[in-house]
């Protein structure tokens, strides 16, 4: 069964054509990046405009690199939720329209469970169940995977995702956005132990996860105590040492309670997905903490960490399996 698969929750428009949810046949991203870095973070109006522009384009692409016409499809998944509501409506309208011109069966997915199912994607795919930390610019999520489409929520941010964090932590220091890889490239040359940044823990057996306070900190040591966003910059002489110990921070966070979970739980495997799985720290903690307690680590690789539409047409792929498809009455729904 060959699924296409759409993406425009975001900054991304991307379309890809997966077969059997294994095989990747085609996977364009087109990035708007450049369009939002000048503003520091997504603008909603902007992302949809350029979604109009590149999704028949990338559509066009994604079949043409499959070596398929709409005709060698056999089903459409797209992302419905969550996401920004203009742009994911974009996508939905297309698959909408595709499913109704060409009489396709339509699959709903959700967004945080496709990064989830990147893993599934790679020659080694994990068994559930398992436990899953999707770690994205707008979600930090611990799950138990039972199977690829039954995802219990065990812990979640109660403020900023950290993604988020890492972008708002770019912006403090003057690193512009996306922030998390230039957060990560400004740590390598600083000293992840010179600053001592709090690390939340939210009452024993909580798997939740808080980076406000940790943001703060970075903020007060960069501007002053006290110091508000609109207190004026000044220079950051330690900046890389700024930089390393606010990762640091996070990834011991983001470790332990997913081992945490991973112990409370009894599961003997883990997937870690979304844009911030691409941090190199994070990997690295997570591959070496699940070698020590013999526990499987699935990364998958980053190109399918960031968002993508072959996790959507891999998910996409399972849901129909599972008689889960939608029809055209399908809804958006920003929040998750
Ligand atoms: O999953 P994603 O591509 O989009 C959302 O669903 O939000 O995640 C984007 C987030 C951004 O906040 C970006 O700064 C972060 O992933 N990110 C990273 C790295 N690469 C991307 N964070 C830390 N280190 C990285 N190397
Ligand atoms: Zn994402």
């Amino acid at each position: 069964m060959r699924v296409l698969g759409i993406e425009t929750s975001c900054d991304e428009t991307a379309a890809a054509v997966v077969l059997d949810g294994r095989d990747i046949l085609s996977n364009v991203v087109v990035s708007q990046e450049r369009l939002h870095s000048i503003y520091g973070g997504v603008v909603p109006e902007l992302a949809c405009r350029a979604h109009v522009e590149s999704l028949l384009p990338v559509l066009d692409r994604a079949l043409s690199d499959a070596g398929l016409g709409l005709d060698g499809i056999d089903a459409v998944a797209v992302t419905y939720t969550p996401g920004l509501v203009g742009a994911l409506l974009l996508g939905v309208a297309a698959a909408k329209a595709i499913c109704l011109a060409r009489g396709k069966p339509l699959v709903g997915v959700d967004h945080l469970q496709a990064h989830i199912y990147a893993a599934y994607l790679t020659p080694t795919p994990p068994v559930p169940p398992h436990v899953s930390l999707v770690v994205s610019g707008g979600h930090t999520n611990l799950y138990l995977t039972r199977d690829v489409a039954d995802h219990e929520l065990l812990g979640s941010t109660l403020d900023d995702a950290v993604g988020e964090a890492f972008d708002k932590v770019a912006s403090l220091l003057g690193l512009g956005y996306p922030g998390g890889p230039r957060v990560e490239a400004a740590a390598r040359d600083g000293n992840p132990k010179a600053l001592r940044f709090p690390r939340t823990q939210l009452g024993p057996g909580s798997l939740d996860f808080s980076f406000s306070g940790l943001k703060t900190a970075v903020l007060y040591h960069c501007r002053g105590q006290n110091a508000s966003l609109k207190t004026p910059p000044r220079p950051i002489p330690d900046l890389p040492d700024v930089a390393a110990s606010f990762q640091a921070a996070v990834v011991d966070v983001l470790v332990a309670r997913t081992f945490e979970a991973v112990e409370a739980r009894g599961a003997r495997a883990l997937v870690c997905g979304g844009g911030v799985a691409c941090n190199g720290p994070l990997r690295e903690r997570l591959a070496a903490e699940g070698a020590a307690r013999g526990i499987a680590v699935h990364l998958p690789p980053k190109k399918l960490c960031t968002d993508n539409a072959a996790m959507v047409a891999g998910l996409g792929y399972q849901l129909a399996l599972r008689g889960r498809t939608a029809d055209l009455a399908l809804e958006v729904v920003p929040t998750s």
